[in-house]
């Protein structure tokens, strides 16, 4: 069932929303060289908590940690590890989803850590282009397969592919809630979008082959072929003329007190 957002439940949505954009801009800001991922993961929590939200991520389906964080050949929902650390030359994409009064924010970028290879650099661009993309077509009366074209398109004009088997999804009450969001597809295919509606638009664009694996962990997904993988997300909604980004905020809204756990 696609669920379709009240004006209250859109207010909510909007403040879990900025909570994950916060914790993200906050995580960013303070990723260094030799970090172990498990320390990003406890500055997740630590700010996720002290905040009043709920890492959604810990305990879903079993997963143990309050973040993804998936780096290099990973595609995503990479687990933080004490014994995983950023070396110079590295993207890591940080997958942060705030569970706030009922509702979900969810949202990830890819970052750079030090200096990175011109081709790579290039890769986390595209990927942002193509998830800016994907956002720019939505507005009531568009077909969700809208999205996937548009992705799909800009991936395969700069030589890179795009992973068919991890989607956005709606989003509100539920983590994950209909509909899917593929990042391939046909113009004019599957649900049209209507105000009101929430979901999140997340591609994951690989330097190589389109294929995966799940180690055996159960969860961290890999390119076969060993290729560098990007991704970025946001939350969004269908609002009467067009689109908003839920996952953001104006850099005014940025205040001292942001910068501390
Ligand atoms: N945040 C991821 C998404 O964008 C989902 C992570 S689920 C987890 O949908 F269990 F792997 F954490
Ligand atoms: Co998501
Ligand atoms: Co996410």
């Amino acid at each position: 069932m696609i669920t379709i957002k009240s004006a209250r439940e859109i207010e909510v949505m909007r403040e879990s929303c900025k909570m994950a954009a916060k914790t993200l801009h906050f995580l960013g800001k303070n990723l260094r060289v030799g970090m172990s991922t498990e320390e990003i993961n406890t500055m997740c929590h630590q700010y996720t908590i002290n905040r009043g939200g709920i890492p959604a991520t810990l305990g879903y389906h079993g997963f143990t940690k309050s973040l993804c964080t998936s780096r290099n050949d990973v595609i995503c929902h990479g687990i933080p590890s004490p014994n995983e650390f950023l070396e110079d030359g590295d993207i890591i994409n940080l997958d942060c989803t705030t569970l706030w009064k009922g509702f979900h924010g969810d949202t990830n970028r890819t970052f750079f850590v030090g200096t990175v290879k011109p081709e790579m650099k290039k890769l986390v661009d595209v990927t942002y282009d193509c998830m800016l993309a994907g956002i720019a077509v939505c507005r009531p009366g568009a077909h969700i397969g809208d999205i996937g074209a548009v992705i799909e398109e800009i991936a395969h004009d700069n030589g890179f592919s795009v992973v068919h088997e991890y989607c956005g999804h709606g989003i509100g009450r539920q983590f994950h809630e209909e509909p899917q969001i593929t990042h391939f597809g046909k113009k004019g295919t599957g649900v049209e979008m209507r105000p009101g509606m929430t979901f999140t638009i997340e591609p994951m664009i690989n330097f190589g082959k389109r294929h995966c694996k799940v180690l055996n962990d159960g969860w961290t997904v890999v390119t076969k072929d060993k290729s560098w993988s990007a991704q970025f997300e946001h939350t969004i909604l269908i609002t009467e003329t067009g689109h908003e980004i839920l996952t953001t905020f104006a850099p005014e809204e940025w205040k001292p007190e942001d910068d501390k756990i």
